[in-house]
């Protein structure tokens, strides 16, 4: 599996990367913000043109950097598209561009379903685009058609919007245990049902509050955001689809394993996640005792 680094911080691409174990990188607007706050934090200026052209050219060539777009509709996502690609992709001829499968922001009456169309026409112009807020197999499924280099699913906020539905409160990082949230989803499920003893079988049928509890615990019949990738990767494989796929919005180290179990082709993940990946318990009490257990013969080797 391939390791992109999610952030858009400069000082923490250069560490991973020099670890030898970064494939890519992957920003987004709120991932920029985070990165300018950081350096204004320290009174620091940012020239956003020289900055991304640095973190370009740090990853180097043949390791992608995803830049995403700003605006919701064709004509300005491909103005955009156009503009993030030419004036970067001549650093180190790795740019991706980030397209949002779906452009309806909850408000507005109508969607042209502009990302659709935004996706196959940079990559008719093979322009690569990074196809993100995939939340379903469903939108995979369109993105690998409408000609996607990469999608990326984002597995955590699928974990999230499982736990919200069933009233669990979480901290950002919390493992998701899928057999515990199975086992709620049951449980509340048998309450609903035992409610309605005495009554018709009709009648249980038609219970709405009894229908919503089917599956509680699930989104459409995907489980988490390891179900997600497994099921998006069936699906690639089936058709043989080209698509690459970046498993996205990463909580926790286990969460990465899991990942790299299903098969995800790439996975991107946060700083400190990567860090967390390194550390166990016992490697430090291994140091520990290797350390202390250097006898004068062995230590005089390097003198
Ligand atoms: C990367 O492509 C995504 O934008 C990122 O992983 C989203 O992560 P979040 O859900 O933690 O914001």
């Amino acid at each position: 599996m391939k390791i992109f680094i999610d952030t858009a911080k400069l000082s923490e691409i250069k560490v991973a990367c020099s670890w030898g174990i970064v494939d890519g990188v992957t920003t987004n607007p709120s991932l920029i913000k985070k990165a300018v706050d950081a350096l204004k934090a320290k009174s620091e200026n940012i020239e956003m043109e020289a900055y991304i052209k640095q973190i370009c050219e740090t990853v180097g060539e043949g390791k992608p950097v995803s830049l995403e777009v700003i605006s919701l509709t064709k004509g300005k996502m491909i103005e955009e598209a156009e503009i993030l690609y030419h004036r970067f992709n001549e650093v180190a001829g790795n740019v991706v561009i980030k397209i949002p499968i779906d452009t309806y922001d909850g408000e507005s009456t109508t969607s042209d379903y502009d990302g659709l169309q935004v996706i196959s026409q940079l990559s008719k112009k093979d322009i690569p685009v990074n196809v993100t807020l995939v939340m379903s197999s469903e939108q995979a499924l369109l993105a690998a058609k409408a000609g996607a280099k990469y999608a990326s699913p984002f597995a955590g906020r699928i974990d999230d919007y499982i736990r919200k539905n069933l009233d669990i409160k979480f901290e950002k990082q919390d493992y998701f245990d899928f057999r515990l949230m199975e086992a709620i989803g049951e449980q509340r499920f048998y309450e609903r049902i035992e409610d309605t003893s005495g009554k018709s079988p009709q009648s249980v049928y038609l219970d709405q509050e009894i229908k919503k509890c089917i599956d509680l615990a699930k989104d459409k019949g995907i489980g988490s955001g390891v179900d997600l990738i497994k099921s998006i990767m069936k699906v690639y494989k089936n058709y043989n689809m080209k698509t690459e796929l970046i498993a996205a919005s990463i909580r926790n180290a286990r969460q990465v394993r899991e990942m790299a179990e299903a098969g995800a082709d790439i996975a991107t993940i946060p700083f400190n996640i990567i860090k967390e990946m390194i550390g166990h318990p016992k490697t430090v009490e291994g140091i520990k005792s290797f350390v202390a257990d250097v006898v004068p013969e062995y230590s005089a080797l390097f003198k």
